[in-house]
C-alpha cells in the first residue's frame, strides 16, 4: 500500500514549523520525510496579530520542509492556540427508536450532536467534540456502543470551543500562503498524541507544553482527556528577563538562555558568557551563575502557573503517571528537575516525539511535538482531508514522474 503524505504545521508564537510525514496503515510508525522551521513575528500569545508576517513564515517553513522531503504539499493540518480556547464537559442523550434496539453509527452521531447543542455566542465555535464515555441504559464505561443493544444512549463529551475571529485569521494566513486547511486542531491535543505513552494516559498524567508565550496543559485520567487549560506565559518571559538584566537585545538574550541557561543551580555551566550589549557592539561578560539567578524566579513563576492549572483541574490526585513536558521551553537545561522539585510528589519527564522512522532525528526535540503530533492526530482520528498522494505530489526526479505517468495511463 502506498504511503499517504501529511503535513503538520505548528503556527507558534515564536516560529512556524512544518513536518511532512508519510503514513502507511500497515506500518505503526510515521515516516518523517522532512521538516522546516521559520521564525514568526506574527503572533502574540498564540494568536495571529500580523497576517502578512505569519503568511510569510508559513510559506518559508513549508518550502523548507518540501525541499527536505522532496515533495510538494497542497494541504496542511494546523493548530489553533490562545486564551480563547476553552474546554467544557457536556452530556448528550437520545432514545434508540427501533424495535431491534441495536445501536448504529447514526445513533452515535445523534447523541454527540445532542451534546454539541449548547448555546454559544455568535462569535464562538466548536473546534472539537471528543466523546469520552458512553452509557447504554444503566451500563457506563462503554467505549464504542455501535452494535450494542439498548433503549437509551448517553454520552459525555469534551467540547473544545474557540473564538471565530482568531480562527478565521489563522485560516487566512494559511490559505493566502497557498495551502488548503480543514478545521484546526486545538494545540494541546497534538503533543499529547506523540509524546505520551498509552500507559501514562491510562494511569493518569498531565502534558504541559511550554511554548514561547503560552503554556498549554491537558490532563488524562483513565486514558481519557479530562481537562484542558492555557496560560499566557512562556519561555520568552525568561528571555525578556535576561535581556533586561544583562542590558542586551532579545535575540542575544535568547541565544544566552538556549546555550548557557539553566533552571536549577546545580546544572549551571562553568565559566563566563560573552555577549554584545544592547547598543549592538559593546562586548560584555556575565557569569553563568548570574544568568541562572536571573532565570530562576521566572522559572518559579512558570511552575506556579502549571501548579495552579493542575489544582484547577480537580485531578491533582488522579495523575500518578506524572507530568510530561513538551515545547521549546522544556528544553531549558534542568527544567524537568525544577518542575519536579516544586511540584512535590509528581514524576516529571521531558517528552519528545515517539514512534517515528525516516528522518526522525530532524524532529527529535520537545519543540517539534506539536507539528509531529498534528500528523499523529490526523492519522489517529482519521482526518483524511490533508492527506496527499505521494506519487501525485512527488517532486522526485525522472523515475518518480515516469512511474506516475505510467500509473495514470493504466
Ligand atoms: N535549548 C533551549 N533552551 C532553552 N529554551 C529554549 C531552547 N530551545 C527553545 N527554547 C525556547 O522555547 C521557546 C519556543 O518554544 P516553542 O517553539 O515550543 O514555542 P511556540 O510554539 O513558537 O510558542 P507558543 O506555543 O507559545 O505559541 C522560546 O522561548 C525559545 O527560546
Ligand atoms: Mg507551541
Amino acid at each position: 500500500m502506498r504511503e499517504k503524505i501529511i503535513c503538520g504545521l505548528d503556527v507558534g508564537s515564536s516560529k512556524v514549523c512544518a513536518v511532512i510525514a508519510g503514513h502507511n496503515p500497515s506500518e505503526p510508525e510515521l515516516n518523517i520525510m522532512g521538516a522546516g522551521e521559520q521564525e514568526c513575528p506574527g503572533l502574540r500569545h498564540g494568536v495571529v496579530v500580523n497576517i502578512d508576517n505569519t503568511c510569510r513564515a508559513v510559506s518559508a517553513a513549508v518550502e523548507k520542509a518540501e525541499s527536505a522531503a522532496q515533495v510538494k504539499v497542497k494541504d496542511v493540518l494546523v493548530n489553533v492556540n490562545g486564551h480563547h480556547i476553552e474546554g467544557h464537559m457536556q452530556q448528550g442523550a437520545t432514545k434508540i427508536p427501533r424495535s431491534d434496539r441495536e445501536i448504529t453509527e447514526d445513533d452515535v452521531e445523534r447523541v454527540i450532536n445532542a451534546a454539541r447543542a449548547v448555546p454559544l455566542s455568535s462569535d464562538k465555535q466548536i473546534i472539537h467534540a471528543i466523546p469520552l464515555d458512553y452509557r447504554v441504559d444503566s451500563q457506563g464505561g462503554v467505549e464504542n456502543p455501535v452494535g450494542m443493544e439498548g433503549s437509551h444512549l448517553e454520552v459525555e463529551v469534551l467540547l473544545i470551543t474557540g473564538d471565530s475571529a482568531p480562527i478565521n485569521n489563522l485560516d487566512k494566513c494559511v490559505t493566502r500562503a497557498g495551502f488548503g486547511i480543514k478545521n484546526p486542531t486545538a494545540t494541546i491535543l497534538a503533543p499529547a498524541q506523540t509524546v505520551l505513552a498509552g500507559e501514562e494516559k491510562e494511569l493518569g498524567c498531565a502534558i504541559v507544553d511550554i511554548g514561547a508565550q503560552t503554556i498549554n496543559i491537558a490532563i488524562f485520567v483513565e486514558g481519557r482527556i479530562s481537562y484542558i487549560g492555557q496560560v499566557d506565559i512562556g519561555s520568552d518571559y525568561i528571555t525578556y528577563d535576561l535581556a533586561y538584566g544583562l542590558r542586551t537585545s532579545f535575540s542575544e538574550a535568547k541565544r544566552i538562555k538556549e546555550n548557557c541557561g539553566s533552571a536549577v543551580e546545580d546544572e549551571v555551566l562553568e565559566g563566563d558568557v560573552q555577549y554584545v550589549g544592547v547598543d549592538g557592539h559593546t562586548s560584555r561578560t556575565a557569569e553563568t551563575r548570574r544568568i541562572n539567578r536571573i532565570i530562576r524566579p521566572r522559572v518559579d513563576d512558570i511552575i506556579e502557573f502549571i501548579s495552579n492549572e493542575i489544582s484547577k483541574s480537580g485531578c491533582k490526585q488522579l495523575i500518578p503517571g506524572g507530568v510530561i513536558l513538551s515545547g521549546g521551553g522544556a528544553q531549558l537545561r534542568g527544567m524537568d528537575r525544577a518542575v519536579a522539585s516544586k511540584l512535590e510528589g509528581f514524576q516529571v519527564r521531558t517528552g519528545r516525539p515517539r514512534g517515528l522512522r525516516g528522518k526522525a532525528e530532524s524532529v527529535n526535540a520537545p519543540k517539534y511535538a506539536t507539528a509531529v503530533g498534528l500528523v499523529e492526530y490526523a492519522v489517529n482520528t482519521n482526518t483524511g482531508f490533508a492527506f496527499q498522494d505521494m506519487a501525485a505530489s512527488g517532486r522526485g526526479g525522472f523515475w518518480e514522474k515516469l512511474k506516475t505517468w505510467i500509473e495514470e495511463m493504466f
